[in-house]
């Protein structure tokens, strides 16, 4: 065994409307199994103020601060964005100070940049993932949304997620993507895996996906544009072993127990 690296994801916290026994149930298995790499796949901040459904109502941000002047605009940026940004640095602190850590941003992480482009061109270089999460400074690598997957251990990329079918949003990005893929954005746990016998000089290859599950509060205020949520809670882990992932899916059950490594861990 020439390595074995441990390592963390999870994604859609959707700050604030997290769920705060998630987040405490993912630092508590974090304290114990001490990864090496902590992957953040997305949607961390929800960022409803400056999303299409807010525009012109109440919760906007322009609207929820008309008073204020230019001056106080990238501080109550910065204060709608704490609670992820403590949640990053949450992570870089029990994880420690040597973890890899890495995020790929998410469809809503991004809100933020399209309405400073649509409505607040003046800020627009000084509202940055530094200036609202602190990522450079606390040693995060990251993607925008936008990005095609990154790849990350063995065969493994990771990315928020594009589809958002139903059933099988990961199994939808493989076939696009053609790649073994982590990935968030459906808010469901998931997993597929496809094999093309004469690929890889006839050797045959198994490309391999996951779709991880959410650590958001579905009955919170802000999740209300859907009613249905046809949703679960979880996470993954992997132990990558002489540069092969082997990942596990963690379920999470309805009283916030989960079982990892075979160990159970409880609220
Ligand atoms: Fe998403």
């Amino acid at each position: 065994m020439t390595n074995d690296l441990r390592w963390m994801l999870s994604s859609d916290q959707q700050f604030p409307y997290q769920d705060n026994k998630m987040i405490e149930l993912w630092f508590k298995v974090m304290d114990w199994f001490k990864p090496h790499v902590v992957d953040i796949l997305g949607d961390t901040d929800d960022q409803a103020c400056y999303s299409k459904y807010t525009e012109g109502r109440s919760a906007e941000f322009l609207k929820m601060y008309k008073d204020q002047n230019g001056a106080a605009i990238v501080p109550l940026m910065q204060h709608e964005a704490k609670g992820a940004r403590e949640f990053y640095a949450r992570n870089r602190e029990i994880a420690g100070p040597d973890a890899e850590l890495f995020t790929a941003l998410g469809n809503h992480d991004i809100r933020i940049f399209n309405y400073m482009d649509a409505k607040l061109p003046d800020f627009i270089n000084i509202v940055t993932p530094e200036a609202l999460w602190n990522l450079d400074s606390l040693g995060y690598g990251y993607i925008y949304y936008d990005a095609l997957p990154k790849k990350r251990y063995g065969d493994i990329h990771v990315h928020h997620g594009i589809s958002i079918a139903d059933a099988g949003a990961v199994r939808a990005d493989m076939n696009s993507l053609q790649v073994s893929l982590i990935r968030g954005h459906s808010h469901r746990l998931a997993s597929h895996f496809q094999t093309y016998e004469l690929r890889n000089k006839g050797k045959g290859e198994t490309i391999r996906g996951y779709e991880i599950g959410h650590m958001c509060d579905e009955k919170g205020p802000g999740m209300k544009y859907t009613q249905h949520h046809d949703w679960q809670k979880g996470f993954a882990i992997a132990h990558i072993v002489n540069d092969y992932p082997h990942i596990q899916m963690i379920h999470v059950a309805p009283d916030y127990s989960c079982v990892v490594d075979g160990k159970v861990f409880t609220l």
